[in-house]
């Protein structure tokens, strides 16, 4: 039984963490705002005595993987069974106390989201709504939003998305775009009709405002602010099917071509995995009301599970909702947003080469970090900072002084307890309130606040030792230094319990040094932890300083990704001419109608008052004629006499600044708008029909 449970209210636990993307590795931001938390709940209520079913998975569907194939030139299969390859290893890496870490793609899941999504179609809790969507011509297929690029119509950025715009942030809806062109093809799409089925949302607003806004008002207060705007604001029916190739087939008759929507599959997969793992009895963990549901996820997924994943729950009407949804802000990294497109960003995989073992750094440094009342940033500097002063200095250094006096004077045994001052019993006294202040925090999801009190009982223990000097008393007074040991062992073996959740690697390398086998929480808090005469091992360092030049390592990289950045960005303001999507075909015929033929240029004056136009008299094999021509920025009069050049014999005339121009000389543009005359590569006079 747990603290915030004391009426024995909850007999389970069901914690699920947001399924990843399977589109690209996991990084720190992940870490911080979402699984690492989630394993410190865990490991926690299992060190309770709670019963715990803790679940992963990969999120394999969605456009983004698609676009990922794309991109890399391979399937989408492809793409998810290499990332989710590199993120099940990073989770096992780090820790990760899963239950079962599965994927969308599994036969399991793809049968447990059908059979979801049947059941709420046979119920009559679908509408179905015939829309316009963006369809490519071209390439046979409607357009996810992403698939389309155009101008925001809010700053004028020609390269938004159909979804957002990433220059001004804004986000839109795909007709909303200026000047919309088809990611796929290049062409401008077509609005075609297409039929979907929309959860009304609208119809469980009275249901969630009541569930939340009056039942669940101790919701972490950012959670429960972005509820209430959304709330407040009105819901719309939300699509739960996409025109789209990748994904679950809409299990119905008449919807070929047509998958469920990533959003509605992925928070099935939480069920499904549940099912993969445990079979018949998957349902207790999901559908008895004894069984404590929580959803650990970042910001940008609220919505999701707090609005439209427990109208889903309560449309199928046979599962229980969630008892909390503990979601944290974002963490950026030096100052910018975290990117996985820009690469900004320390992967977890990169991680543990750069620093093998040290994984309870990282878990520390994140949990200490955590966004969890707001956006935070991650520093190189702040993790040297809070290894060597923190974790070395504080912790480590307790712990290793402890032991090293422990072999020094009692040859590894531990010393009796003799007369306890006030001292001691104050320090005792005070170390009785740690597992309940920490397990407290924890359980209200301030894990920032749970760790902290950690190290104060480090803390507690370095100021313990300090103050009581059992090196001094050792010749004076043995039974006091025996009294004081015991005591010190006995705050280290109290944080060799405490630290689990959080440092599990440490935990258990403390624990192997104190020959304790931990198995509960409840252990924690006495002084009698470890028994006079048990023997603890020769002290090993738990923690190492870390020295200027890794962190500098680190800082040259993302230094270096910057520049990789820019670097790329201008090349991507030259290229953007050349990257110009090819036009719509046009027939040969039409091809045939136009005449061009090579021409010499005889004369050429500058038009009055122009900056750009000459004016040339062209010999053209048939005649000479006059053609007024916008390349007086780039080409001098002097210099243009002789020329040959390629001429549009057939334009039809035009006045230009009161001069007729019969024609029009061909050029070629550059990446910087530059202009230039094209001519034969053999030096052919004038009248060559160019074909
Ligand atoms: N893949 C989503 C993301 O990374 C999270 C999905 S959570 C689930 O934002 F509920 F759908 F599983
Ligand atoms: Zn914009």
């Amino acid at each position: 039984m747990t603290y915030t449970d004391k009426d024995g209210k909850f007999k389970r636990y069901t914690v699920t963490t947001a399924l990843p993307y399977a589109n690209g590795p996991i990084h720190i931001g992940h870490m911080a705002g979402v699984y690492v938390p989630a394993d410190i709940y865990c490991r926690y209520l299992r060190l309770q005595g709670e019963q715990v079913f803790f679940i992963g998975g990969s999120d394999e569907h969605g456009v983004p993987v698609t676009i990922r194939a794309k991109k890399e030139g391979c399937t989408p299969q492809d793409v998810v069974d290499r990332y989710h390859g590199i993120i099940k290893k990073s989770f096992e890496d780090f820790g990760m106390t899963y239950d079962i870490y599965s994927r969308t793609t599994s036969e399991t899941h793809r049968q447990t989201a059908s059979d979801f999504f049947v059941k709420l179609f046979n119920d009559g809790k679908f509408i179905e709504q015939t829309t316009q969507q963006y369809y490519d011509e071209a390439e046979h297929t409607f357009l996810a939003d992403r698939y389309i690029v155009g101008t925001c119509p809010v700053c004028g950025n020609e390269h938004a998305y159909g979804d957002q715009c990433e220059k001004c942030g804004s986000s839109l809806n795909a007709t909303d775009l200026i000047n919309p062109k088809s990611a796929l093809s290049g062409n401008a799409p077509v609005l075609k009709e297409t039929k979907h089925w929309f959860l009304p949302l609208n119809e469980y607003e009275s249901f969630l405002k009541d569930w939340i806004l009056e039942n669940h008002k101790e919701w972490k207060t950012n959670v429960y602010g972005q509820c209430k705007s959304w709330l407040d604001n009105g819901l719309q029916p939300r699509a739960v099917t996409r025109d789209l190739d990748w994904g679950i087939k809409v299990p119905v008759a008449g919807a070929e071509g047509k998958v469920l929507y990533v959003w509605f599959d992925a928070p099935i997969g939480y069920i499904s995995n549940t099912i993969e793992k445990l079979g018949d009895k998957w349902r207790q963990w999901w559908q008895d009301k004894d069984t404590k549901l929580v959803h650990f996820i970042g910001k940008d997924n609220i919505v999701f599970h707090c609005i439209v994943f427990p109208a889903m729950l309560k449309a199928h009407g046979d599962f229980i909702l969630p008892e909390n949804v503990p979601a944290n802000e974002f963490l950026n990294l030096e100052g910018n947003k975290i990117s996985t497109s820009r690469n900004w960003a320390v992967w977890l995989h990169e991680y543990m080469e750069d620093f093998p073992d040290k994984q309870d750094v990282l878990r520390y440094v994140l949990c200490a970090n955590a966004p969890e009342t707001k956006d935070n940033d991650f520093t190189w500097k702040d993790f040297q900072t809070r290894n060597n002063s923190e974790l070395v200095a504080i912790l480590g250094n307790f712990i290793n002084r402890t032991v090293v006096l422990t072999h020094k004077y009692f040859e590894g045994k531990v010393p009796a307890c003799y007369e306890l001052n006030d001292v001691d019993k104050k320090a005792i006294e005070e170390i009785a309130t740690y597992p309940e202040k920490i397990g407290t925090l924890i359980e209200t999801y301030k894990f920032r606040d749970a760790l902290f009190e950690l190290m104060n009982l480090a803390r507690l223990g370095n100021k313990y030792l300090t103050e009581n000097e059992p090196w001094k008393t050792v010749k004076t007074d043995a039974r006091r230094t025996s009294t004081v040991l015991n005591v010190s062992l006995q705050i280290c073996a109290n944080l060799a319990v405490l630290c689990e959740p959080f440092l599990p690697f440490s935990a258990k390398k403390l624990q192997n040094m104190l020959n304790l086998s931990v198995c509960s929480w409840t252990q924690a808090g006495g002084v009698n932890i470890l028994e006079t005469n048990h023997t603890v091992n020769k002290a090993e360092l738990l923690f190492e300083r870390i020295e200027d030049e890794a962190v500098q390592k680190q800082i040259d990289k993302l230094q270096d990704t910057k520049n990789k950045n820019k670097a790329q960005v201008l090349q991507q303001l030259s290229d953007t001419p050349t990257q110009k999507p090819q036009k719509a075909n046009i027939s040969y015929d039409l091809f045939e109608q136009m005449d061009i033929r090579t021409g010499v240029i005889v004369s050429a004056e500058k038009v009055a008052k122009t900056k750009k136009l000459l004016k040339l008299t062209v010999d053209t094999g048939i005649d000479r004629r006059t053609i007024v021509s916008g390349i007086a920025e780039y080409y001098s009069a002097e210099e243009v006499v002789g020329k040959r050049v390629a001429v549009l014999m057939n334009l039809e005339p035009k006045q230009l600044k009161g001069i007729e121009s019969n024609g029009m000389i061909l050029m070629a543009e550059n990446a910087e708008g530059e202009l230039s005359f094209v001519s034969t590569q053999k030096e052919f006079g004038a009248g060559c029909e160019i074909r």
